[in-house]
């Protein structure tokens, strides 16, 4: 490629192109083309080649390779090592991607600063940071932890003097907050641009697998697409860990969406406090309210979020409409789905809420995907409707077909269980799931068909 040539890249997929085109043929996405300047031949490419020392490798018989169970390392942190599958796996890069201000920083320095090893063989951290002075690192630490560590900080964005300092520290762990700050003087294009993030990570995972140190890179998710987000990334690491909730809300969500070394169903829940991210052991205790006073509009669901059930707190709020158009307004959960059980309430059981207001809110800020909490919406709308009580012993775990049948949901029994762990009395499910699910429960299991039989249950005719 010619010095100073310009290259269209894709900025949702980063797919290459010589030209501007209006659809990306690879993912599909309309005006994602971005023009970049790209320099291959700098002059700075014979010592990039130094430092990674390419060395031609041969081709090996698949059973004369040797097997060595790749060595995890344990982050002092429960529910981290739990969701990374058992550790972080040596010479692996990690990508934490999050919305600004979610708390990726906070949880990797967090993650640095607990895990310091022992005296005779310390574990040192190398933090660097493109985004922050070492003394705004120093005071966010200060609040995080009091304790010694092992943690060196810079404050850096230049790629090759990055992997430089690395390789003469030579850290145990590696953590770059954030890929989208630091740059490679070889390419020209500036910071955060698709072929600088590109280019950024595979050096990084050049360095990991070489030196065989873990990387944790900090990738940043605009909702406008901007710049390149972790979307591209997510092909070069190891594991992808995406970090998710209401940033105004105190819980937080880590959740596995990629993970070579492990199940991509784990999740974890944090609650941010003035002292950090404090792990939430047992997330249903925290998210649901041991309020005595029962209020109308409130129903529990039994969800589950990958492999873990939840019980979470369904609020919902009816009112007569003060303008022409009903307003609708869902915060958690999609927005759509919830215009459509609105429309099966109308259609199939016959209430008017077209002329209401209808407000729905999961408690916790948390967003819920999964329509097992279908059940529980509609239980709530219904509530405030008639302003009828649900009595704070009772959850729910269906899903709501449209022609107003209830569906069962996967993994009953473990919803059910939770159930009855967090001292429920009763849950409503599906009257199709099948009764071996439930047989050894104490919890009092009712299952319903329709809306009409769910109506007639919960407010006795
Ligand atoms: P940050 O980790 O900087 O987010 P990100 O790196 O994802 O952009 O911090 C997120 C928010 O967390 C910030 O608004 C301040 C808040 N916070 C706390 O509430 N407690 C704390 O101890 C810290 C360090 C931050
Ligand atoms: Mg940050």
């Amino acid at each position: 490629m010619a010095k100073g040539k310009s290259v269209w890249f894709c900025s949702s997929c980063g797919s290459e192109s010589a030209k501007w085109l209006g659809r990306c043929p690879d993912c599909g996405e309309w005006n994602t083309f971005v023009e970049e300047k790209v320099t291959k031949e700098s002059k700075n490419t014979s010592t990039n080649r130094a430092i990674f020392d390419i060395k031609l490798s041969k081709p090996q018989l698949l059973k004369e390779v040797t097997f060595v169970r790749e060595n995890r390392i344990s982050m002092g942190n429960r529910e981290i090592d739990r969701i990374l599958g058992g550790g972080l796996v040596e010479g692996s890069l990690v990508l934490i991607g999050g919305e600004p201000g979610i708390g990726k920083s906070t949880l990797s320095l967090q993650l640095a600063l607990n895990k310091r090893g022992s005296a005779d063989n310390p574990f040192n951290t190398l933090y660097v940071s493109g985004e922050e002075s070492c003394k705004q690192i120093k005071m966010r630490a200060q609040r995080l932890s009091n304790e010694e560590n092992n943690c060196y900080v810079i404050s850096e964005t230049l790629l090759e003097n990055i992997i430089n300092t690395a390789r003469e520290t030579k850290p145990d762990l590696l953590i770059i907050d954030s890929i989208q700050t630091i740059y490679s003087d070889t390419i020209e294009s500036s910071s955060g641009s698709v072929s600088q993030v590109k280019e950024c990570a595979s050096s990084l995972l050049r360095f990991a697998k070489e030196f065989n140190t873990p990387v944790i890179i900090i990738g940043h998710i605009t909702k406008d697409g901007s710049i390149a987000g972790p979307k591209i990334l997510e092909h070069i690491v190891d594991v992808v860990l995406q970090f998710e909730g209401e940033s105004r809300g105190v819980y937080r969500i880590l959740r596995s969406i990629k993970n070579r070394f492990g199940s991509t169903s784990e999740l974890a829940v944090f609650e941010m406090t003035g002292n950090g991210l404090r792990e939430v052991l047992n997330p249903s205790e925290m998210l649901i309210p041991m309020h005595d006073a029962s209020l109308s509009g409130v129903a529990i669901a039994a969800m589950l979020d990958g492999t873990r059930p939840f019980l979470i707190e369904i609020q919902a709020l009816v009112s007569t409409a003060a303008y022409g158009t009903p307003q609708r307004s869902a915060t958690g959960f999609d927005y759509r789905r919830l215009n459509m059980l609105l429309a099966v309430l109308e259609k199939r059981a016959g209430f008017k809420l077209a002329s209401k207001d209808v407000f729905m809110n999961v408690a916790g800020g948390l967003k819920v995907t999964d329509t097992g909490c279908d059940l529980a919406i509609v239980t709530a709308i219904l509530s405030s409707n008639f302003d009828i009580i649900i009595p704070s012993n009772i959850c729910f775990a269906a899903e709501v077909g449209l022609s107003g049948e209830i569906r069962p949901v996967a993994q009953i029994e473990r919803r059910i269980a939770e159930a009855e762990k967090l001292g429920f009395k009763r849950i409503v499910i599906s009257s199709f799931n099948k009764e071996s699910a439930f047989d050894n429960h104490s919890i009092e299991v009712i299952q319903v068909a329709d809306i009409a039989s769910l109506c007639k249950m919960l407010f006795k005719g």
